[in-house]
């Protein structure tokens, strides 16, 4: 595990194994840099020029030197031309941070210290730019090893000592907490989500929600089967019952007051999707084990919450069921009733998640009066085709609450791009037997905005956002510090738009 400091003591009393600098293209030597040419290489410029080192984007180049008698390392890595718009230049300097990270365990350096570049390229304050590095260094610190016996394992305790002139000691410490508890819970999203089926079954699921709550002073609460059938949950029973695991439908509750906002945030947990009897191709169910990433994200962000504990009530839920085949699963045609009443015909018993969201949608308007409902699910492979892996679909009639999740979601790197729901796509989803069918016909195409269609049958008046993350919730390839697996995505994002209600 990496631990993130703050340090005031200037970059070289800090005493440790690896020094960090972070340059821009065409950069000149900084007298923190100038004492490395000064000790140890007089031709230091040179040598950058022999190496074709220039502070470009995705350069790195390291230098042996000595230091007071110790062997050290100096790390320069490119920060590019920072001329983009801040948000971009933002990520790309997360990315240099995951560059840092991946240096850091590549050559085995225990101690190492970073001075911040200033924050004014960013477009964001000093404070902000440390809380970013921070989160970001805990991600790029992540792995799922686990299962991986010792000496396979790369996983040392290591120190990284940040430094910028224009904060002080104690922000910095409050920023460092809270930067801390997000970078942690991003990771244990990605843990529950790198678990396979066979060990984050619904009911380990819980239980892992239950002892996070437990820590945080969160109300948990669960119910199965049994209530779900009494609630006339049709849609989570339908995919529920073809599972010999039974299925959890898990709250989280961070309550404050009658006198503020409540949000509710409502997470897909598929913990394991076959498909059901629609049986998904061999080389398409592979990966299923994330379609839980969802819940992983509402469970980890409720974490979040917990800790820091802003002034907002936030309730978090999360059905979790496994979509298997069986004697007993649904079938192609089967109708189903949901709690609000509306009837769904079963066209494929792939499309589980809006099935499972649609009794959640209509539960959290039941019980908790919100303000806004977000929901969050890997829920179509069309939007993997329409958007890639950087950026999660966002749909909402409601402009106001996308613009403030677009901005959440710039400053914290987890990215949104709009897609429509408009009038139009609705007849996509209609059936000639039941009110609904749980897939759009194939002449519409545009299968994530036909999804997000049929869920909102199930909001009947609270402003509503549908995030589809089956891009951005792993295997992202080309961003260091997502590494190769869950990226936890969602956990930033809805710490970032909380705290700013
Ligand atoms: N879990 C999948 C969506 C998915 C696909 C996520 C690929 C990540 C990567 C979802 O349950 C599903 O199977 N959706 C179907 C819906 C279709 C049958 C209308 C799909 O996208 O093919
Ligand atoms: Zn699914
Ligand atoms: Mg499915």
């Amino acid at each position: 595990m990496i631990s993130l400091k703050f340090s005031t003591k200037p970059l070289w009393d800090n005493k440790v194994e690896g020094y960090f600098f972070l340059l821009n293209e065409g950069f000149s030597l900084s007298s923190d840099m100038n004492k490395i040419k000064e000790d140890c290489y007089p031709k230091l410029e040179e040598i950058f020029k022999r190496h074709k080192f220039e502070g470009k984007k995705d350069q790195s180049f390291v230098l042996t030197g000595t230091y007071e008698g110790e062997l050290v390392q100096f790390f320069f890595i490119g920060l590019g031309k920072l001329n983009t718009s801040w948000e971009n230049v933002l990520e790309h300097f997360r990315r240099t941070i995951g560059t840092l990270v991946s240096s850091i365990k590549k050559y085995e350096i225990n101690t190492s210290v970073l001075s911040l570049p200033s924050s004014d390229n960013f477009g964001i304050d000093s404070l902000e730019l440390l809380k970013q590095s921070v989160i970001t260094a805990h991600m790029a610190d992540y792995e799922f090893s686990d299962f991986k016996s010792a000496e396979n394992k790369n996983d040392t305790d290591k120190i990284l000592y940040l430094i910028s002139p224009d904060i002080d000691d104690s922000s910095a410490r409050d920023v460092l907490k809270e930067a801390d508890i997000i970078g942690k819970q991003v990771n244990f999203a990605r843990h529950l989500d790198d678990l396979p089926g066979n060990m984050l079954t619904p009911k380990k699921l819980a239980e892992k929600a239950k002892d996070m709550a437990s820590k945080t002073g969160l109300k948990f609460s669960v119910f199965g089967r049994d209530k779900a059938e009494k609630l006339g949950m049709g849609g989570f029973c339908a995919v529920d019952i073809g599972s010999e695991e039974e299925g959890q439908f898990i709250v989280l509750e961070h309550k404050v007051s009658n006198n503020v906002p409540t949000v509710v945030l409502v997470g897909k947990g598929v913990t394991f999707d076959t498909g059901g009897i629609s049986l998904k191709p061999a080389n398409y169910m592979t990966g299923m084990k994330y379609d839980m990433s969802g819940a992983g994200a509402v469970i980890a962000a409720l974490g979040a919450i917990g800790h820091i504990k802003p002034n907002v009530n936030v309730i978090g839920i999360a059905p979790a069921v496994e979509n298997m085949p069986s004697g007993k699963c649904s079938r192609q045609d089967d109708i189903i009733t949901f709690m609000n009443g509306k009837t769904a015909e079963i066209a494929n018993t792939d499309a589980e998640g809006r099935l499972i969201l649609a009794d959640a949608l209509c539960y959290a308007e039941k019980n908790y009066n919100p303000d806004v409902i977000i929901d969050i699910a890997t829920l179509t492979g069309a939007c993997v085709v329409a958007l890639g892996h950087f950026f999660t679909a966002v749909m909402s009639r409601d402009n106001s609450l996308v613009e403030k999740l677009v901005s959440a979601g710039n400053l914290s790197g987890d990215r949104l791009w709009q897609m429509p729901l408009h009038d139009d796509y609705k007849v996509a989803i209609k059936s000639k037997v039941a009110d609904l069918s749980n897939c759009g016909s194939p002449e519409y195409s545009a299968g994530t905005i036909t999804a997000g269609h049929f869920l909102e049958n199930f909001v009947e008046k609270t402003p509503w956002a549908h995030l589809d993350i089956a891009g951005t919730a792993d295997r992202v390839p080309g961003v260091n510090f997502l590494r190769s697996g869950a990226t936890g995505v969602g956990v930033r994002l809805f710490v970032e738009f909380v705290k700013n209600i």
